[in-house]
């Protein structure tokens, strides 16, 4: 039988150790993650920076089996306090007995949470773990994002009548980013967003825009080495920062013919994969993503009753 314990410093090159391995054997079933260089030193310095916060670990005799550290607080995040153990090397475990592993640290790390006030907790997980899926599901945790890829392959389809070209400035589609932020404001997604007014002047990586009859109709804003989830920006990924297809037009076919512009782009470019990060209330968006795309990581949130 396994004990938790406090993390300490003590304990990070054995948990940097684990999370090497459960990154390779990610890597052996979904071979679009990066390989990445220097990841035990990687993530031993983040485990280093974050060795003073809340944490914990998992022992069987004198072998750590697992652990779990929060890695920032918020006290308005959604409009919650919140604390959070993102960026996938926060938690790992070895595979045998991980469903309870991870039932019985969270209890525990829940508890130093709830015990300063944060009532809102999240994390994120290889979305190919279904182990964890389940576990985080039966702990009371929703998925609220998803990160997912895709290779280079060409989506298919044909969207006749459009013109589809590179843009430099955003003032010829200012009238579609002003109707999407409306969009995220709406049900199911209730996602908060402000507009940023600089936001339409200044292109930050590239945009490829689709016009009808000179109208603008939709985009596609990718950024190279760009990820939510930090672990999963390389130099051979585009992220993909931001789609849209004006509601009338939707459904046939532009938003593929925007992919396939992207993936040509990304041809172009030397790059292998592009990358993608939407809310999972989306359902135009996430629908979408879904078709063409594989997901790699999911994040859950979970709220504690306040009354306790
Ligand atoms: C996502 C988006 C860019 C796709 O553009 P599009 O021109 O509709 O895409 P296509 O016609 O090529 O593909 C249609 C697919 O998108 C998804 N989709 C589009 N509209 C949808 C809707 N109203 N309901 C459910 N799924 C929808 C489905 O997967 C659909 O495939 P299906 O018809 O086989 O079910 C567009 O729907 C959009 O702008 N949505 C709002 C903004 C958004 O969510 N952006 C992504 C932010 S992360």
């Amino acid at each position: 039988m396994f004990k938790i314990k406090e993390f300490d410093h003590n304990y990070i090159p054995e948990a940097a150790d684990l999370f090497v391995k459960s990154y390779a054997e990610q890597r052996q079933n979904f071979s679009l993650i990066p390989e990445k260089d220097g990841l035990y030193e990687f993530v031993n310095s983040k485990l280093s920076d974050l060795s003073n916060n809340p944490g914990v670990v998992a022992f069987d005799g004198d072998r750590l089996i697992g652990y779990m550290i929060e890695t920032r607080t918020s006290d308005d995040f959604m409009g919650e306090r919140t604390a959070f153990s993102l960026g996938l090397y926060s938690h790992s475990s070895v595979e045998v007995d991980k469903a309870k592993i991870y039932q019985n640290m969270y209890a525990k790390l829940a508890e130093k949470w709830v015990d300063k006030g944060y009532y809102s907790h999240i994390f994120n997980f290889w979305a190919q773990d279904n182990v964890l899926s389940y576990q985080f599901f039966r702990l009371g945790f929703g998925m609220t994002h998803f990160e997912l890829m895709r290779s280079l392959s060409k989506p298919k389809g044909s969207c006749p009548g459009i013109s589809i070209r590179k843009i430099d400035s955003m003032r010829s589609i200012k009238k579609l980013l002003d109707e999407e932020m409306d969009f995220y404001h709406r049900s199911p997604l209730f996602w908060f967003i402000e507009k940023d007014d600089d936001f339409e002047n200044e292109v930050e990586g590239d945009f490829i825009a689709a016009f009808i009859d000179d109208e603008p109709a939709g985009f596609i804003h990718f950024k190279i080495n760009d990820a939510e989830t930090q672990l999963l920006a390389d130099k051979k990924t585009a992220r993909i920062a931001g789609a849209y297809v004006t509601s009338r037009f939707r459904r046939r076919g532009l938003g593929t013919a925007l992919l396939r512009k992207a993936v040509e782009w990304a041809e172009e470019k030397g790059l292998k994969r592009l990358y993608v990060e939407g809310e999972s209330a989306n359902i135009e968006g996430g629908n979408f993503w879904m078709k063409h795309f594989t997901p790699v990581v999911y994040t859950v949130r979970r709220c504690v009753d306040k009354r306790i």
